[in-house]
């Protein structure tokens, strides 16, 4: 089948599936903390579908995400399911769950062995009483320490740390990640903030830039980037000594929209072309009319004709996506 590319012939290549929009954290960057989930979840059997034929049609990357995916009872069947699917060239997928790692102590070692290769863990403070602050759940802390130690053990590798910085809740906390990322053994990713969250905070000084994170991170030890995928969203640095990844992820101070590779599905089953998209596309609502899969395939492939060619943060023409962060996926 013919591979599937946008108007600007970038060639969509990641998938990322939403399987709920319920979430048990409440972080300040993403969620009120009063709104719970808004939209009903799928079968499984649904979201399978949409991947195999967005696999027919070229994916190669498959990330679960939420709200909290492994809130999810079924999850681990549902990888296996996914584990199973071929790209057209007859390679496995790059599948991985990007989760807030509250309950992945327990469930690590199974999705591990349905299958799953990676998990990014979402962490914003090394810090009990910080992270608490952000997150706005006492004591979570300690699971999602012990999950990340847990995947690492049963060989979820490499694995990244997600930490959004927000000035005036954690930018102190970007020398002690990079401690944090030698000590662990894992990359650690900043990742600017974006006004995607259903506060209404956002404003461009609230953003701690690429540029802010290198010079803080420059009085610990020296910095040294290495080589990215174009496609990739983070830059990447190790440490002088070789020791310790730390990624930065710029969309608003250094935007990649230009390489973007990705196409979204909500948990409710709509397509999104852009984080930042005003509208979405009724992908589940054709199947629910007993569309074929080829017909499904026709439908994805009109709606990335449409794909946004980049977003507009900070400018004055910016209009605000139609879902906040937790009713997308990330
Ligand atoms: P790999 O890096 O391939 O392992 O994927 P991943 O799922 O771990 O994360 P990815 O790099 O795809 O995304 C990490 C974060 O970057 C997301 O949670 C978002 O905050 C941000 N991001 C991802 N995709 C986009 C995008 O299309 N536009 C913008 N502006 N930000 C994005
Ligand atoms: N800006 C940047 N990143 C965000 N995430 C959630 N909300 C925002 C935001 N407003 C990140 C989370 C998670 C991923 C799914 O998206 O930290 O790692």
């Amino acid at each position: 089948m013919l591979a599937l590319t946008d108007k600007f012939g970038r060639p969509i290549t990641d998938l990322r599936i939403s399987i709920t929009d319920h979430c048990n954290y409440k972080c300040v960057y993403c969620r009120t903390g009063n709104d719970g989930a808004l939209y009903a979840d799928l079968p499984f059997a649904d979201y399978l579908r949409m991947t195999r034929v967005l696999v027919g049609m070229g994916i190669k990357k498959v990330r679960i995400t939420g709200g909290e995916p492994l809130l999810r009872k079924g999850v681990v069947e549902f990888v296996r399911n996914v584990a199973k699917l071929r790209s057209g060239d007859g390679e496995p997928l790059d599948i991985a769950i990007t989760t807030n790692g509250h309950l992945l102590a327990e469930m690590a070692e199974p999705l591990k062995d349905a299958g799953l290769q990676r998990v990014t863990v979402s962490m914003d403070a090394v810090d009990p009483d910080r992270f608490a602050r952000i997150t706005r759940v006492p004591g979570g802390y300690d699971n999602v320490l012990a999950g990340i130690r847990a995947a690492r053990r049963v060989g979820l590798w490499p694995l990244k740390v997600n930490c959004v910085l927000m000035r005036g809740f954690n930018e102190d906390q970007i020398i002690p990640f990079g401690m944090f990322a030698r000590e662990e053994g894992v990359i650690v990713r900043f990742i600017e903030f974006m006004p995607l969250e259903e506060d209404r905070v956002w404003s461009p000084k609230t953003v701690v830039t690429l540029d802010e994170i290198l010079h803080r991170m420059s009085e610990y030890r020296p910095l040294v980037e290495i080589p990215h995928e174009r496609s990739e969203t983070a830059r990447r640095y190790h440490f002088d000594d070789g020791v310790g990844e730390i990624g930065i992820i710029a969309p608003v101070s250094h935007p990649f929209c230009g390489h973007c590779s990705r196409i979204r599905i909500t948990s409710d089953g709509k397509i999104r072309t852009c984080l930042f998209s005003v509208w979405d596309h009724d992908l589940h609502g054709l199947m629910r009319r007993g569309a074929s899969d080829d017909e499904l395939a026709e439908f994805i492939r009109g709606v990335v004709q449409r794909k946004e060619e980049r977003h507009h943060i900070g400018e004055p023409d910016f209009v605000p996506a139609s879902r906040t962060m937790v009713h997308i996926g990330g």
